[in-house]
């Protein structure tokens, strides 16, 4: 019998789409480096990658978007490099905020705010409170996130009512953690999508992503396009979700 009989034909019907994908965008450096350009080439490349990607989300039926924008950690590179990365967050926000808002999409930043330059601040605050009643898309920023951190923060908050005597210990759960954390309210992500090669999360939705598929694609961030995004939905599609549970038995 030939192989092709014997192996079973994937399911198709039992992964409902996404709902919320979340991305790592990297390897916008490597992108610079390979063509001899300056790695802020590579970012300003990854921002035109990034205006696509969020077009593309909402065309494929994604609900929630969430993208890896500047991790806690990403402070640590030089200084050069952080002030293009923050001139371009300021100028994607400026230049395209309205259109974001007049397409139904929702802003929200998620990571640590304290300590953040005020340009930045008021422009975060700007664009929440423009976005906050559009429900085509919620488009979610990591912005000096880390999930770490995240957790942390959200682990001081409940220590702290209850040292005020607001809240009995014995009753913190994971729901009640939850409600603690920048992603209130939102869904956990389906699908995390990596570019660049590298395999790991550096730090990204630790909590959230507890059951998120990955798909690692091979391509530099500024190279991602509406077929790459369509690649990872489709591999997404071919996995068996089991959430602890057994695999959904049909027929014997
Ligand atoms: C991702 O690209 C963008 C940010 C981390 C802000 P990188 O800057 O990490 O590019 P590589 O990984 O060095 O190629
Ligand atoms: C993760 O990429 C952070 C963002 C994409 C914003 P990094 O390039 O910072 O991750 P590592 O250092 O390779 O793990
Ligand atoms: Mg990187």
């Amino acid at each position: 019998m030939p192989v092709s009989d014997v192996v079973a034909a994937p399911a198709v019907d039992q992964v409902a789409a996404p709902v919320h994908v979340a991305v790592i965008m990297d390897g916008n450096g490597r992108w610079a480096a390979a063509r001899g350009l300056p790695r802020g080439e590579g970012h300003r490349r990854g921002v035109a990658a990034l205006r696509q990607a969020v077009r593309s989300a909402g065309e494929l039926g994604v609900k929630v978007l969430t993208i890896y924008s500047f991790s806690a950690e990403n402070w640590s590179r030089p200084a050069t490099e952080i002030d293009d990365l923050m001139a371009l967050v300021k100028r994607f926000v400026r230049d395209d905020l309205q259109e974001l808002h007049r397409a139904g999409v929702r802003v929200r930043v998620i990571g640590d705010r304290t300590g953040l330059d005020s340009e930045i601040f008021g422009l975060i605050s700007e664009a929440e409170a423009l976005t906050r009643a559009n429900d085509k898309l919620t488009f979610v920023v990591a912005f000096n996130y880390g999930g770490r951190q995240e957790i942390a923060r959200a682990a001081r908050r409940l220590a702290e009512q209850a040292a005020a005597g607001e809240l009995d210990p014995a009753s913190i759960g994971t729901a009640t953690l939850e409600q603690y954390l920048d992603t209130v309210g939102l869904p956990d992500p389906d699908l995390v999508i990596r570019t660049s090669g590298e395999q790991r999360l550096s730090n990204f939705l630790l909590w959230q992503a507890a059951y998120a598929e990955f798909v690692f694609l091979p391509i530099y961030w500024p190279d991602f396009d509406r077929a790459a995004f369509e690649q990872a939905i489709d591999e997404f599609h071919r996995r068996e979700r089991r959430f602890g549970g057994l695999k959904a038995r049909t027929g014997s």
